[in-house]
This record gives structure tokens, C-alpha cells and sequence, in this order.
């Protein structure tokens, strides 16, 4: 009896291993981005690579309602700007990458490249004269333009499927970063119906055509584009966007902890020269 039963227990976990296999989907590999440890930063170059593949490729399905464009120009944001002074020629230029030294924060109104990536989008708006609806070049106040008006169009425009908003989509997901690296590459070449198979989805069937293919974008900093390169840097690019001031928490933990540290010391001193000479 009890071996029949262990035997049928050994059979159940089997199957459900095989089941697995079968491609049941969230498989997440744990990826090494550099964000990770506790005193981990972005690689901003990740973070402006990532912004690229976003805007050419997700956006014309997923919004990211929580960002405007002037949070690309603050600092700590992908396009943040500094003057520095050039040693060879002493002019003061400006470039889109915090130097190690020095350098004078660009605000992010005075910001070209944040104002040009705002004006190439049209914002529908009301017409503050008038009253009538018009098209208007975006600001960079503006929210980025969303693909849809609303859920139901977004619905139709995805053969019924709802493409989410992915602007917190890496703390909303179990995995993170990971989970979206794996989404981008877990696509088996198999379908189900009118569904793909994917080995990182929850439940190995999504809606979501492959949105990557080799060389889909092409980066301006030489960079190769394959498909994992691409996915790598917009999983950065939809952390930075769900958590832009990691970095500076991250500092102030490490002040917290140092602080304790120190106070935990002191402490010590001091119970050691209340109660010298007692004996307790
Ligand atoms: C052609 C439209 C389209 C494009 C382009 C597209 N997606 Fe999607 N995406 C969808 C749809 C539809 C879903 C919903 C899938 C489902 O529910 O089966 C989805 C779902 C997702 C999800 C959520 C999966 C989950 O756990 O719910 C993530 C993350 C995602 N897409 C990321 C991206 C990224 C990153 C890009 C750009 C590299 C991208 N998508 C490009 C249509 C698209």
C-alpha cells in the first residue's frame, strides 16, 4: 500500500516536471544588470539605448502614463545635460553625460534634447483662445503621448489582447527586470491558436507578437543591436522609469548606515565607561 502510494507520488512529480518542460512558461533567467547590488547604479548608456528601443518599437502599442518627457532631462534621467569646459579649446560645451568632475547641471527647460524629443510628438490640446480642439507640437511638461485614447481602443488594435502600461510594469511583475529581459527573449518559434508560445509568460502563451528582432533599431552610439542586447537595454530603461531616484537612495541608505555604525560605537564607549569597575 505505502509503496503504491510512494510510487504514485514519484509518478504525479514526474508529470508535473514534464508538464513543465512542456512549456508551462515563467522560466525567468536571473540577469546581472547593473542595478542590482545595493550600492549598483544604472548604466546610463543602458537607460538612453533602452529609451531608443521604447520609443521606436513599444511605443506604438504600450504607454507609460507616469513619465513626461521634461523626467528624461532631470538629473539622474538618460538625457540630463551638463556644461563642462573643454581643457583644449576653454570653451564651455555641453554634453549629455554627468562628468566625473565638475560640470554645471543643465535645467532641463534649457535642455535641447529633451525639448526636441517633446516637439516630435503631436499633443491633441484645447485651444486657450478659442475654445476649439487643436494639434500643437508636445512640451516638455507633457505626459509621453500615449498609443491609444483608452483601453478598448488599445483592445481592438491588439486582436482583443491589452498591452499594459509598462511605466511601473517591472515592480507590478514577480522577476523585474529579469522578467521583462526574459519576456523579450522567450519566444519560442511554436503558436497555440492564435497565441505564441513563450517560456517566460505566465502560463507560455501571449499575446504579444516578438516585438525584437536583430538590428530592429539602430543605435546611434555604434552599438550592435541584436535581440538580447535590445532587451537588456529596455529592461533598464523600465527600471530607471518605474524607480529614477534609486541612486540617490541608494546613497543615502549607505549615509543611514554608516551613521549606525558609527552611533553603535559610540554607544559601546560609552556603556564601557558607565559600568567600568562594576561587576554585574
Ligand atoms: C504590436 C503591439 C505590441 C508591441 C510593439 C509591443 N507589445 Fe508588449 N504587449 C502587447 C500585448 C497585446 C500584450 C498583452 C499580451 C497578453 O496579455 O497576452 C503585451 C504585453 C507586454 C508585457 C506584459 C506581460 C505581462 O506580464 O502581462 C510586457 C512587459 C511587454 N508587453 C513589453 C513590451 C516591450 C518591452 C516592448 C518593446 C520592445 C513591447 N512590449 C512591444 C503588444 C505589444
Amino acid at each position: 500500500m505505502l509503496r503504491a502510494l510512494s510510487i504514485s507520488a514519484v509518478a504525479a512529480a514526474a508529470a508535473i516536471g514534464v508538464a513543465f518542460a512542456a512549456g508551462e512558461g515563467g522560466h525567468v533567467e536571473d540577469y546581472p544588470f547593473s542595478f542590482d547590488s545595493p550600492v549598483g547604479a544604472y548604466d546610463m548608456s543602458a537607460v538612453q539605448r533602452g529609451y531608443q528601443v521604447y520609443a521606436e518599437v513599444c511605443a506604438s502599442c504600450h504607454a507609460v502614463e507616469h513619465l513626461a518627457y521634461r523626467h528624461l532631462g532631470e538629473e539622474g534621467g538618460p538625457f540630463a545635460a551638463y556644461m563642462v569646459r573643454n581643457h583644449e579649446t576653454g570653451e564651455e560645451e555641453m554634453v549629455v553625460r554627468k562628468p566625473e568632475h565638475g560640470g554645471r547641471f543643465v535645467d532641463v527647460t534649457e535642455n535641447p534634447y529633451v525639448r526636441a524629443i517633446a516637439q516630435a510628438a503631436t499633443i491633441s490640446d484645447i485651444d486657450p483662445n478659442t475654445g476649439q480642439p487643436v494639434d500643437r507640437p508636445g512640451r516638455i511638461s507633457d505626459k509621453f503621448l500615449p498609443p491609444f485614447p483608452n483601453e478598448i481602443a488599445a483592445r481592438a488594435g491588439n486582436g482583443g489582447a491589452y498591452p499594459p502600461d509598462l511605466s511601473v510594469i517591472v515592480l507590478a511583475r514577480h522577476g523585474g527586470a529579469d522578467y521583462v529581459r526574459a519576456l523579450l527573449l522567450g519566444y519560442t518559434m511554436e503558436m497555440d491558436g492564435d497565441l505564441l508560445v513563450n517560456t517566460a509568460f505566465p502560463g507560455g502563451r501571449i499575446a504579444m507578437p516578438p516585438p525584437l528582432t536583430d538590428g530592429r533599431v539602430t543605435y546611434s552610439d555604434g552599438t550592435e543591436a541584436t535581440v538580447e542586447q535590445q532587451a537588456n537595454d529596455v529592461a533598464t530603461f523600465l527600471q530607471w522609469a518605474a524607480d529614477p531616484h534609486m541612486e540617490q537612495r541608494k546613497r543615502t541608505g549607505l549615509v543611514v548606515l554608516a551613521f549606525l555604525a558609527v552611533l553603535s560605537g559610540l554607544l559601546y564607549l560609552a556603556y564601557k565607561q558607565v559600568w567600568r569597575g562594576e561587576s554585574h
